[in-house]
């Protein structure tokens, strides 16, 4: 997904980094904190590197990311709904996770939530209608999503299941999504890839023996209950609300028929404000942050167009130990091309990666 500071093109420099610090020893560095997971890219690599896992996010739909790529660990066998899927040939848990997917990419639309507030419909002034997804792709969208539920209230899908589905839904709603990367807006016209069918492609199932955790949580009040080893912390850099930016994935994956307001559709997010993103509170609740984590090495995405100047890290972090800090040139966060919002610039930043070896 293209994430607002996803760090995925920056796993390979937070890896070198990380393992300069921490070295490669795993027996007594067990276990990896991603806080504000978003996507969950940076908790995705460190489990596949042997790591338990904690991952953690406001956002629920961040919350289902990792429900599927962190804590699903283990082959998925939809044995409550084999029957209904009509298919015998089951062969692998590959092929049942694939049967799954093919059956929901083909179900038949239907007009709900999703349809009614998020596409054209029959509307014909454009004032009347927003635009973040085709007609099809709506009401497949909400056939999609109802299935799921059914199948998960009904007791047919386990909770991880249920999670993996939603996960996929997600993925790929967000492939076919008119807008030019958040859902701060919806482009007027439909762009080519929002033409494509949604389809379900099954999202990535990270196999391994460990238990793995995952949270929906303020990080503020989650710190004060885990222990870790390596504390990553990725919080957003600037003013703008992760809530409002992905308001439409947050409604799909809860459902939840909300009151939605304006242009825009947007859902109530008052409870779910960053102070992250509030140049009065970021360095109250990152300070607080710090003084309460309980890690032995305590790692800091940001960079040098944030809220909290360089210096405010350095000294916050500082008072837990032995602080250090790398650099890296990087691009911006870029729109889609295809879209109307070109005027977003496109030249490079600088990200740093802060660290504190902890005392105690
Ligand atoms: C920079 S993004 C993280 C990107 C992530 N590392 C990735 O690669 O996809 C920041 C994330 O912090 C989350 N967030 C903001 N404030 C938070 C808070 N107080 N507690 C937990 N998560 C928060 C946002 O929802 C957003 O997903």
């Amino acid at each position: 997904m293209n994430y607002i500071g996803s760090k995925f093109s920056l796993l390979p420099f937070l890896d070198e980094c990380i393992s300069e610090i921490v070295g490669e020893d795993k027996t007594s560095n067990k276990v990896f904190c991603d806080l504000f997971s978003g996507t969950a890219t940076v908790g995705k690599f460190f489990k596949k590197k042997g790591f338990t896992v904690i991952a953690n996010d406001l956002q629920y739909y961040s919350y289902v990311l990792s429900k599927q790529y962190i804590a699903n660990h283990k082959p998925l066998l939809f044995n409550g709904i084999k029957e209904e899927l009509n298919n015998k040939n089951y062969v692998t848990d590959v092929d049942i996770i694939e049967i799954v997917c093919e059956y929901l990419s083909s179900i038949e639309g239907e007009k709900g939530f999703v349809y009614e507030n998020f596409c054209k419909g029959e509307r014909k002034d454009e004032d009347e209608y927003r635009l973040y997804f085709t007609d099809e792709n709506g009401a497949k969208c909400d056939a999609i999503r109802s299935k799921i539920e059914y199948w998960y209230k009904a007791n047919k899908i386990t909770e991880n299941e249920y999670y993996f589905l939603l996960a996929t839904l997600i993925e790929n709603i967000d492939k076919v999504a008119n807008t030019a990367s958040v859902y701060g807006a919806f482009l007027k016209k439909i762009k080519s890839s929002a033409q494509k069918s949604l389809i379900m492609k099954p999202a990535e199932m990270i196999y391994n023996d460990q238990e793995h955790y995952v949270y929906n949580e303020d990080a503020n009040q989650l710190i004060r209950r885990i222990k870790t080893d390596i504390l990553y912390l990725d919080p957003p850099y600037n003013q703008r609300q992760y809530s409002a930016n992905y308001h439409v994935l947050e409604t799909i994956a809860r459902y939840d028929n909300p009151i939605l307001k304006g242009k825009t559709g947007m859902r109530d997010y008052s409870n779910q404000k960053s102070k992250y993103s509030n140049k009065r509170e970021v360095k109250k609740a990152f300070e607080d942050l710090i003084m309460n984590a309980d890690s032995k090495y305590i790692f800091l995405s940001y960079n040098n167009e944030g809220l909290m100047s360089f210096d405010e890290i350095k000294e916050i972090m500082s008072k837990r130990g032995k602080y250090g800090c790398f650099e890296k040139e990087y691009n911006r966060f870029k729109a889609d091309n295809e879209s109307e919002n070109r005027h977003i610039k496109t030249n490079k930043t600088t990200e740093y990666l802060h660290y504190v070896i902890c005392k105690n």
